[in-house]
């Protein structure tokens, strides 16, 4: 095993050379003359790739960072807006707690992050691992910053035998050795750059690696098999029905309570998902309803059917709901609404 200096010295040496140029970063090089990210663009980032890829959530970044420039214009937008501009990113809790953390910045500390990692802690929304990384990423403290990216690179350069999740904390104190007060910040994302372009989960390019030499599972021969994980439960399947009301070229919607699943997004009317289809108990209202087709969907913790259901609306049928141009349900709605909106419409969307 290579001595801590050597492994830090390596992978620093080679994210100057092959870190990726990404919206929200300022490269080695620029850090390296003085220049600073900005921790709105930091946090922000940060909080949409939780769970996403940086191919799939860099348009979304550009148009939040075009929209609302700084926290402060955040802030103060409707929740409404900021819901739909976030349709498609999923996990929508976390829209919300976007806005909770914006607005606290916004009227707790004048429009200025908290530059410690305790004190972004505090704010509403912010986890350990937002914490750390915008801490390290964008005020260049020496925190321990542990993604699934993270994780993986560890694992493999100690061959750590005990299976995900239960390892975290291991893996935790294990890449906690490795930080140091020479550039936290690149130091934090080098580490991802390594595990998303080099030691990739199926395939690692391990000939392009800086840490073959230090690296305890390329030495055992299959780098691939870590992280070791815990066999998962099979995701439950279920079945639901969403109605698509059409009047002229406007959809009747309803927006979600806020606890739950797509809390507080737009949607079809739908009913349970469960075993079972509930049928028709959650049409909106008498109609002639047809099938209008099937769409799947994977959600964390389950699989989706829903059976599309479609009808015109007679004039002045279900006045509660909310009656939105096609449009503009295409741009708010969350994917799996999206998809029953396309299949109900025939694909003409
Ligand atoms: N994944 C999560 N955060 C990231 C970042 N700051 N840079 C690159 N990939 C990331």
């Amino acid at each position: 095993m290579l001595p801590t200096a050597q492994i830090r010295a390596r992978l620093l040496a080679w994210y100057d050379a092959n870190a990726r140029a990404l919206p929200w970063r300022v490269g080695p090089a620029d850090h390296a003359r003085g220049v600073r990210a900005d921790p709105y663009r930091v946090w922000l980032s940060e909080v949409m790739l939780q769970q996403t890829t940086v191919p799939h959530a860099t348009p979304y970044f550009l148009a939040f960072t075009h929209r609302w420039p700084t926290v402060t214009a955040l802030a103060r937008e409707q929740d409404g807006e900021v819901m739909a501009a976030w349709a498609g990113l999923g996990y929508y809790a976390r829209a919300r707690n976007l806005l909770a953390c914006a607005r606290a910045v916004a009227d707790r500390h004048g429009g200025v992050f908290p530059d410690t990692e305790e004190g972004l802690l505090a704010l509403p929304g912010v986890g350990a691992y937002t914490a750390a990384a915008v801490a390290a990423i964008a005020f260049d403290r020496a925190a321990n910053v542990v993604d699934g990216n993270v994780e993986r690179v560890i694992s493999r350069l100690h061959a750590v035998k005990a299976p995900l999740p239960g390892s975290k904390p291991e893996l935790k104190t294990l890449a906690a050795g490795l930080v140091g007060p020479d550039r936290p910040g690149d130091w934090a994302q080098a580490l991802m750059d390594l595990g998303a372009t080099v030691c990739r989960p199926k395939a690692p390019l391990c000939d392009r690696c800086p840490l073959t030499s230090a690296c305890a599972a390329l030495a055992e021969g299959k780098p691939e098999t870590y992280p070791r994980k815990t066999a998962k439960a099979e995701r439950p399947h279920r079945h639901g029905v969403a109605f698509l009301l059409i009047r002229g070229d406007q959809v009747g919607l309803v927006r979600r309570p806020d606890k739950g699943l797509l809390g507080g997004m737009l949607a079809l009317p739908s009913g349970e998902w469960g075993a079972q289809s509930d049928g028709m108990v959650a049409a909106p209202t008498t109609a002639d309803w047809r099938p209008a087709g099937q769409i799947e969907h994977v959600f964390t913790h389950f699989s989706l059917s829903l059976q599309v259901m479609r009808a015109e609306a007679a004039p002045g049928a279900a006045p509660n709901l909310l009656w939105t141009s096609i449009d503009e349900a295409a741009r708010s709605l969350p994917s799996v609404f999206l998809k029953a909106l396309r299949a109900g419409l025939n694909g003409l969307l």
